[in-house]
């Protein structure tokens, strides 16, 4: 057993060791949404992260950085191939969403899952002191909340699922689809982004394990305890958005970032990991048609599209980049002019503050993934927008929709709905414009990450009253 009350465990932690140009070793934030939604909450708290630093073959000593106790698991370059290229990010990543490129199921890959998994499981057993809170984040972790039960019954277990959990149909194709199920019924609440993910966890469970759920709660096997599995919506830390686009240096920036594109009217803007499930393929269609068509031209409007770099070893990834990059070579070979250009790409990732600059510059926001469990980018950019200045064009493929209403919502496959889309957006009148970013705005504001983790953790603890209550 360890000492602390309260640990997190997920397969990154916050920061990634990495090496700089002159060979020396330095500290650099995780990428994507889970991370930054953690963030705050463990530096609020006492707590542990239990996660890998992102180095093949390093073996680190537990450290403090950035106020959180930080406690790093290793893996090895096999462990990087065959447990986080291959089966967390080629096996399950596409099965979870909605096989946009095709699974690939290899039995070595779920092997080092499994070891990568109990691993994990070992060294947040050997953190959590007697009778803690374990918080367990994410696909890559599905096997830890059994796991460490079995290792340590004394904990309370959270799980929470970032990424969609998909239909019955395409779980059924998973070889181990059981083993992943009984993995995530070891821990006490199992969390998901949205009504249908809950659903669908629920249908499997039925189908698959043959246990029958009562409300959202399954009597665990073997045991006289039950899990119970609920909807949490994950989301920003809204103060820390708003404070930034508040302060005069950002705006300035923005304004800085207007001139730099030429002073377009109409600035788009799209910010990715560049990742297949996010639908840049789409937009780049349907933007490049809107040129074609000549409702928009390229110095009237602009598509800034930020890709952060992800998975770079991944097959799918290295097809992807091809293909966007040959995609939008094309449509400025095409549309520009020697002043201005079609579509601004960097293939670069940015600290928050440079990412609000990009919001408050923005006209229109284009978020429209094929699949997301939520997507924190269409919460930060409502919440970077307290001019009202802003239209934001979202997916109903991301769990973000359920929250965000207000946004011109849009099915990214029809490609002419996508582009009807995007003018709506470009062409809404200020005040309508102002109307739904103020609903929006105050729905971010109301739900911020801060009482998503509440709400968790307290509906996490409910789960030891009612346990220890006679029913
Ligand atoms: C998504 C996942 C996270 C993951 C992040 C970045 O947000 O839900 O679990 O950490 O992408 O991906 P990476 O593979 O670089 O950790």
């Amino acid at each position: 057993t360890g000492t602390h009350d309260f640990v997190v465990v997920a397969n990154r932690l916050p920061v990634d060791r990495v090496t700089l140009e002159d060979g020396t070793a330095a500290w650099r934030t995780s990428p994507g949404g889970l991370v930054s939604a953690l963030h705050p909450l463990m530096q609020a708290s006492t707590g542990a992260w239990v996660g890998w630093h992102g180095a093949e073959n390093e073996v680190l000593e537990p450290f403090h950085e950035d106020s959180i106790d930080l406690v790093p698991v290793p893996l090895s370059s096999a462990d990087v191939r065959l447990y986080y290229e291959g089966f967390s990010n080629s096996t399950l990543w596409p099965l979870y969403h909605d096989v946009i490129v095709p699974p690939e199921f290899h039995r070595t890959w779920w092997v080092a899952y499994r070891e990568v998994n109990a691993r994990f499981a070992r060294a947040a057993a050997g953190t959590a002191a007697p009778g803690a809170t374990v918080w367990v984040h994410d696909y890559q972790l599905q096997l830890v909340p059994k796991m460490l039960r079995d290792l340590r019954p004394d904990l309370t277990i959270g799980y929470f699922d970032h990424i969609p959990f998909p239909s019955t149909d395409l779980f059924a194709q998973l070889p181990w689809r059981s083993r992943i199920l009984e993995g995530l019924l070891g821990a006490d609440l199992i969390g998901f982004q949205r009504a249908s993910d809950t659903a669908n966890f629920l249908t499997s469970v039925k189908r698959f394990l043959g246990l029958t759920p009562r409300k959202g709660e399954v009597r665990r096997p073997g045991s006289g305890r039950s899990s119970r599995a609920q909807t949490h919506p994950i989301s920003i830390d809204a103060a820390k958005i708003a404070d930034l686009a508040a302060s005069p240096a950002v705006q300035d920036r923005a304004r800085q970032i207007r001139e730099e594109l030429g002073n377009p009217e109409t600035v788009l803007l799209g910010v990715d990991r560049l990742d297949y499930t996010k639908g840049i393929r789409h937009r780049l269609k349907a933007y490049a048609e809107l040129l074609e068509d000549r409702a928009l031209s390229v110095g009237q409007a602009c598509l800034l599209q930020i890709a952060s770099p992800s998975r770079e070893k991944v097959d799918s990834y290295q097809q992807l980049r091809e293909e966007v990059e040959g995609t939008v070579g094309r449509i400025n070979g095409e549309y520009d002019s020697l002043a201005h250009t079609a579509v601004r790409y960097l293939h670069h990732s940015y600290p928050t503050e440079e990412m609000v600059a990009l919001y408050l510059a923005a006209d229109v926001m284009l978020v429209t993934p094929l699949r997301d469990g939520m997507n924190l980018v269409a919460k930060e950019y409502v919440q970077a927008r307290f001019d009202g200045g802003g239209r934001l064009v979202l997916s109903e493929f991301a769990g973000a929709a359920d929250q965000l209403g207000s946004a011109v919502i849009v099915n990214p496959h029809d490609i002419d709905g996508l582009k009807a889309s995007i003018l709506e957006a470009v062409n809404m009148e200020p005040t309508e414009a102002k109307r739904r970013l103020v609903s929006m705005r105050r729905n971010v504001q109301d739900h911020d990450v801060a009482r998503w983790s509440r709400h968790f953790l307290t509906s996490l603890q409910e789960t030891q009253d009612d346990d220890a209550s006679p029913h």
